[in-house]
C-alpha cells in the first residue's frame, strides 16, 4: 500500500510515545505485537508510518532532529525505544499563537515549555514541500488558535488531520464542512485513550444502566505530573476538556445527570508522577429495592503510550480515507477513538462499524450509522423518562444539555469525492444525537 507520510504538530510526550511504538513494533512480528489493535490496518502496517515533518516552539526541540527533540525536556513519558532512526527531519518552529500559558514561565525549566525566539515557519508549505499526508495534532489544551492554524494549513495543503486535543474542529459543524468541502477526512476531536480512564468510565456508567439501575452520582479525578497537567493547572484552558470528558459519559446515561451530580475532569499536578495518570473513580447508584450502592476504582496508567495505541490507528484510517478518496469527519473512526466525535455511539456499535470500514470500505451506510446514535440515544433518552434539559456549569462554562430531535443540517458527516453511493458516511438525515453540550 506504501508509505503514510506523518506530520506531528506539537513534540511532546504523546508524539515521543508514538515515534518510540513505531519503531518498537516495526521490529516485532505481529503474532507477538502485544498492545497494538490493529498490526495490520487496510494493508498498512504500523512500519508503513514515516516521519517527514514535525512542528514545535519549545528552544530545546526546534531546529533539532526529530529523534533527539522527542526526548528532550520537559519530555518526561517512559522510554521503552530508545533507539530511533535518523529520519531526515529537522522540528520546525511554528507559530506560538495562544500555545505557551503565561503561567509556564514560573515552573523549572525541566518541567515548563519555553518558547525559542526565532521566527516561525509557513506551515502549509513545509506540509506541501514534504508531501505529508496525515498531520497529528498534539498542541496543549486550551490552544485554540493554534490548532486552527494547522487545521487551515492541512486544508491548505490537502493533508488529513487526526486531531488530539479537545479544540473543536472535526465536531464543529463549519470546519466540518470546510473539511467535507475540499475532501479532506478529519478524525477528531480529543484523542480516547486505549484503555484510559474515559472508556473505562463510558463502559461502567453503561453497564449500570444495563443492568436495570441508575448512576445517581459520580467522579473521575484524575491526577499527573506531566506538561498535560501542568499546563491544565491554567482553569480557563481546561474548558473544552471538561466538556469533552463529561459528554462522553453523559452520553452513555440513559438520562444526562444534573450537573452538580457529575465531576470529570484533570484535577491537580503532581510533578514526580511524570507521565504517570492516576484516575480515581467513584459511582454510586440504588441498586435492587432501592438500596444504595457504590463503586471505586483506582486506574494508573502511562498516559501517553495509552494514547498513542490510539493515533496509531488513526493515522492509518486517516490514509486509508485519502486512498478512497472519502473526505470530512470520519464517524467510525472518530467514535471509537476520540472523546468528541461528531456523533457518540455505544463503544460496541462504533468497533464494528469501524472494523467494517476497515475491511472493505462498505461498512456504515449512512442509515445504519443514524440508526446506530439513534438507537443510542432512543435508549439513552426515552421522552417519558427525559429531563427537561438543565443548564450545566462544566468548569467555568455555563452551558446546556442540547435536547434530542432531529438531526441538525449542519452536524459533520463524511463524503466521497466520487458520488455518495451509499457505502460512505454522506448525506443529511433525521437521526437523534446523543446529549451534546455545545462548546
Ligand atoms: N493520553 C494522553 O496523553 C492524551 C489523551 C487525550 C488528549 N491528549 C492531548 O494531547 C495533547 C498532547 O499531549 P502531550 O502529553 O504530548 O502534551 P505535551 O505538553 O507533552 O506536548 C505539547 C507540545 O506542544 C508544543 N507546543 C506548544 N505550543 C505549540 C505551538 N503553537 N505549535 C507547535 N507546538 C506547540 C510544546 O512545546 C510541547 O512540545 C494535549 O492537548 C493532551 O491533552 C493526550
Amino acid at each position: 500500500m506504501g508509505e503514510i507520510r506523518l506530520a506531528i504538530a506539537g513534540v511532546g510526550n504523546c508524539a515521543s510515545s508514538l515515534l518510540q511504538g513505531i519503531e518498537y513494533y516495526r521490529h516485532r512480528p505481529s503474532d507477538s505485537a502485544a498492545g497494538l489493535m490493529h498490526a495490520d490496518l487496510g494493508g498498512y502496517g504500523v512500519g508503513d508510518i514515516r516521519p517527514v515533518a514535525a512542528f514545535d516552539i519549545d528552544r530545546r526541540k526546534v531546529g533539532r532532529p526529530l529523534q533527539e527533540a522527542v526526548f528532550a525536556p520537559p519530555n518526561c513519558t517512559t522510554v521503552f525505544e530508545k533507539d530511533l532512526p535518523d529520519y531526515g527531519v529537522r522540528v520546525h518552529m511554528a507559530p506560538v499563537l495562544d500555545g505557551v500559558s503565561e503561567h509556564m514561565s514560573a515552573y523549572p525549566e525541566e518541567r515548563a515549555f519555553r518558547a525559542a525566539d526565532v521566527p516561525p515557519c509557513d506551515v502549509a508549505r513545509v506540509l506541501r514541500e514534504t508531501g505529508a499526508h496525515v498531520l497529528v495534532c498534539y498542541m496543549p489544551v486550551g490552544s485554540d488558535q493554534a490548532v486552527r492554524h494547522f487545521a487551515t494549513a492541512c486544508l491548505d495543503a490537502g493533508v488529513a488531520m487526526v486531531n488530539c486535543i479537545p479544540s473543536f474542529i472535526a465536531s464543529d459543524a463549519t470546519w466540518a464542512a470546510r473539511f467535507r468541502d475540499r475532501c479532506i477526512p478529519i478524525i477528531g476531536d480529543d484523542i480516547k485513550s486505549q484503555f484510559g480512564a474515559t472508556i473505562v468510565h463510558r463502559v461502567l456508567a453503561r453497564l449500570l444502566r444495563d443492568r436495570g439501575v441508575s448512576l445517581e452520582r459520580t467522579y473521575q479525578l484524575n491526577t499527573g505530573g506531566n506538561t498535560d497537567f501542568l499546563n491544565m493547572l491554567e482553569r480557563h484552558r481546561l474548558r473544552s476538556k471538561r466538556i469533552s470528558k463529561t459528554e462522553s459519559v453523559q452520553s452513555q446515561l440513559e438520562v444526562p445527570l444534573p450537573a452538580d451530580k457529575i465531576h470529570i475532569g484533570p484535577s491537580d499536578y503532581v510533578p514526580w508522577q511524570n507521565d504517570n495518570k492516576i484516575c480515581f473513580l467513584r459511582l454510586e447508584w440504588r441498586g435492587f429495592g432501592e438500596v444504595p450502592m457504590n463503586l471505586e476504582l483506582r486506574l494508573s496508567v502511562e498516559d501517553s503510550p495509552n494514547s498513542a495505541g490510539i493515533v496509531i490507528d488513526a493515522i492509518r484510517c486517516g490514509k486509508l480515507a485519502l486512498d478512497r478518496r472519502v473526505g470530512g469527519p470520519l464517524l467510525e473512526a472518530s467514535a471509537v477513538m476520540m472523546k468528541r466525535p461528531p456523533r457518540q455511539m455505544r463503544d460496541a456499535d462504533a468497533h464494528d462499524l469501524l472494523e467494517r470500514w476497515i475491511a472493505d470500505g462498505t461498512n456504515g451506510t449512512l442509515e445504519e450509522i443514524k440508526v446506530k446514535a439513534e438507537v443510542t440515544v432512543e435508549r439513552t433518552l426515552t421522552p417519558a423518562r427525559r429531563r427537561t434539559p438543565d443548564p450545566e456549569t462544566v468548569g467555568s462554562a455555563s452551558v446546556e444539555l442540547a435536547p434530542t430531535g432531529p438531526l441538525r443540517a449542519d452536524l459533520p458527516h463524511a463524503v466521497h469525492a466520487e458520488g455518495n453511493g451509499g457505502n460512505g458516511a454522506g448525506g443529511n438525515g433525521s437521526a437523534s444525537h446523543p446529549p451534546r453540550i455545545p462548546a
